[in-house]
């Protein structure tokens, strides 16, 4: 089989290599908007165009199923990007509200999402937690990790003063969703700053678990032939690719 992964830029990648590593398909082509990242800070209109003009890209490639990996994306332009085309296409909202059912239990726990500006503002997340009965949920747009991400900030005094930044005066939440693509660099450090009570929440790892649930799809032998291709400097994905992914040069079209 061979899917399509949309994201704005490549941040992207952080789901990729969770189903890379899941084996779940034989051929991916990643498309990352390079050119017009980030999609965070956009207006819906301004985001469903984009998310429209990548769908293009993909009609063009004949692809059996598409994973929109971005967050931001996921939440403005999933309906209508289904309703323009005649593959599957999955986002990851459906995967990290179905990932946080699975892993609490408990309806009172306190949840936090972060995520980017347009994502909490949309209210995605929260409207289906709250639908599936989680009373605590608590949304919080904390849009600076995206560029400290980009610059390799993954961890140190900077990074901390962000959290305290955005954190100051909140309890540890029993589940955090790192609900955009960047943010599963920071789960270490986010780890470290609130303890071991909090369970992170992971969109690539969210979604893998969604399609072997919800599909037929099985692990393979083998890893996946990978084809990047970006709206603007296409060499610079592939080189954060081979270091986030692990992968060699030849691994790489
Ligand atoms: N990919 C975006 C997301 O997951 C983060 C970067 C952006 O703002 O475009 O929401």
């Amino acid at each position: 089989m061979k899917i399509g992964v949309f994201d704005s830029g490549v941040g992207g990648l952080s789901v990729l290599k969770a189903l890379y590593e899941a084996r779940l398909f034989e051929e991916v082509v990643y498309y990352g908007d390079t050119a017009r990242v980030p999609y965070g800070v956009k207006d819906k209109d301004t985001i469903i165009k984009f998310c429209l003009e990548a769908l293009e890209f993909f009609k063009n490639i004949k692809i059996d199923m598409l994973i929109i990996a971005c967050n931001t994306a996921s939440a403005y332009a999933l309906d209508i990007l289904r309703s323009k085309a005649n593959f599957p296409i999955y986002g990851v909202i459906d995967a990290g509200v179905e990932a946080t059912k699975r892993e609490i239990l408990d309806k009172n726990k306190e949840i936090l999402v972060i995520a980017t500006k347009a994502t909490i503002k949309s209210k995605e997340y929260e409207l289906r937690l709250k639908k599936e009965g989680f009373k605590n949920v608590k949304a919080l747009a904390t849009g600076l990790f995206v560029p400290m991400v980009e610059e390799e900030i993954f961890e140190g005094e900077f990074l901390q003063s962000a959290f305290n930044y955005y954190f100051k005066g909140l309890q540890s939440p029993d589940a955090l969703i790192l609900a955009c693509t960047h943010f599963p660099l920071l789960a270490k450090s986010l780890s470290e700053y609130f303890g071991a009570k909090t369970k992170l929440i992971h969109s690539g790892d969210a979604i893998v678990n969604f399609l072997k649930t919800h599909s037929q799809l099985k692990s393979l032998k083998t890893k996946a032939k990978l084809e990047f291709y970006a709206s603007s400097d296409v060499q610079s994905l592939k080189n954060t690719a081979k270091i986030w992914l692990g992968l060699n040069t030849k691994d790489i079209q």
